[in-house]
């Protein structure tokens, strides 16, 4: 081999040695600077950084051994990886088959790339080889709030702030991916294992945007109530697949009021009365008792700011979903100390018809059937002025659904 044909052949395995480094290199440049990286791969159409190698994840996950696995859930199991560097990443194996073609779940995660905020896990690229697709995500320590929430033993370690943090800190990225994000996301699937908590207790939303890889697939519709997600979809969506923003705002007053009382949605064993915990918060709330709804496990809380959140999931939760806030409306209720909160209707309950076609409104007609069945996608494009007016809109009955 000729001295040059020698050289070439070092350049070109250290070049190949580097590319396969880069999204570990990328995390040691700080999280601004990874992101600002990621978000300057993304926009390059030619970049194929975004790209993991298979082998790659099965050596950080021990060929995706057992061990490994974080959990399971509606697109396929999680696992924890560790790449060369020392670095934790997730990796999320999709096991749904996507009626994508290769290009558009590209295109999908170049965008979702570029979905960038404090309070939503960070998406660190794709390996898409044979039939297999996955998603790599960095690594949250605490995992998911169900983890604390629900686990008697570790729910004390949930403080009052640090609720009221989470409260705020997932009301600031849904805020984001309805009304500030390069693309509307709905993220269809608000609920406390799909909020992962960073090493200081922050919360960071997952999962957002996954609808988006599936269109035209209801699946995963029909996984939320196999797995006993239902109790967090707004009846609208859960009974008649309507989807909106506003369908997030329920998820997300159903979430608020766990984080508040440390139960979740529906548990049987609390009796009938307490069974289900919008029936009762709601009853609570008439009785003017809310405060008998928060955490007994709780030594202190802030008695103003628990009244306040509960007031605030039970609006989220109203049946008409016309009368919901959308999530600017809520950030400005969290953040405003002088906001006078309005009195909430009846909470919308699943599977009871009668309690939730309360009122038609032309937002439902805005919704129309293509929308409802490509989710996010379809639903978040529209017209830019309408967008505009909705960005700014601190109104809470005032929502564009159709967009
Ligand atoms: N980036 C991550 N870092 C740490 N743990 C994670 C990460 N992503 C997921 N997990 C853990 O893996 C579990 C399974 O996640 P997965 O998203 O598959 O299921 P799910 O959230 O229960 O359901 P769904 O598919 O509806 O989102 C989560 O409950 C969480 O504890
Ligand atoms: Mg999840």
């Amino acid at each position: 081999m000729s001295c040059l044909a020698r050289a070439m052949a070092i350049f070109s395995s250290l070049y190949a040695c580097l590319k396969r480094l880069k999204p570990a290199a990328c995390s040691c440049l700080g999280r601004g600077s990874a992101r600002k990286a990621a978000k300057e791969e993304a926009e390059d159409e030619s970049s194929t950084d975004l790209f993991f190698d298979l082998r790659t994840l099965q050596d950080a996950t021990s060929s995706f051994d057992e061990q490994n696995r974080l959990g399971h859930g509606g697109f396929g199991p999680v696992y924890k990886g560790l790449m060369p560097n020392g670095e934790e990443i997730a990796v999320k194996k999709l096991s749904l088959t996507s009626r994508q073609g290769m290009r558009e779940f590209t295109n999908e995660v170049k965008l979702l790339l570029k979905i960038q905020h404090r309070n939503l896990v960070m998406l660190m690229g794709c390996c898409v080889e044979g039939p297999e697709k996955m998603l790599v995500y960095e690594y949250l320590s605490n995992r998911s709030l169900d983890c604390f929430l629900f686990v008697k033993e570790k729910s004390a370690s949930l403080d009052w702030m640090t609720r009221f943090r989470i409260i705020n800190g997932v009301a600031r990225g849904l805020l984001y991916l309805h009304e500030e994000a390069p693309e509307r996301i709905i993220h269809r699937d608000i609920k406390a294992s799909n909020i992962l908590l960073d090493d200081q207790l922050n919360p960071k939303i997952s999962d957002f945007g996954l609808a988006r890889l599936f269109p035209g697939d209801d699946t995963h519709l029909n996984t939320f109530k196999i797995s006993g997600t239902h109790g967090y979809m707004a009846p609208e969506y859960a009974m008649r697949g309507y989807l909106s923003v506003k369908s997030d705002v329920f998820s997300y007053g159903v979430l608020v009021l766990e984080i508040v009382s440390g139960r979740k949605n529906h548990d049987s064993r609390l009796g009938a009365e307490k069974t289900d915990l919008l029936s009762y918060a709601w009853k609570l709330f008439q009785e003017r008792k809310s405060l008998e709804l928060v955490d007994s496990s709780l030594a202190k809380y802030n008695p103003d700011e628990a009244a306040m959140s509960i007031q605030l999931g039970l609006l989220c939760c109203q049946s008409s979903y016309a009368d919901r806030p959308d999530m600017s409306a809520v950030h400005l209720m969290l953040s405003s100390d002088s906001f006078t909160l309005p009195r909430p209707g009846k909470p919308g309950l699943q599977g009871r018809t009668s309690r939730w076609t309360t009122t038609t409104t032309s937002a439902f007609t805005n919704t129309n059937a293509s929308s409802t069945q490509t989710g996010a996608t379809k639903v978040s494009t529209g017209s830019s002025l309408i967008e505009e007016y909705s960005r700014n809109s601190m109104s809470i009955s005032s929502i564009d659904e159709g967009r």
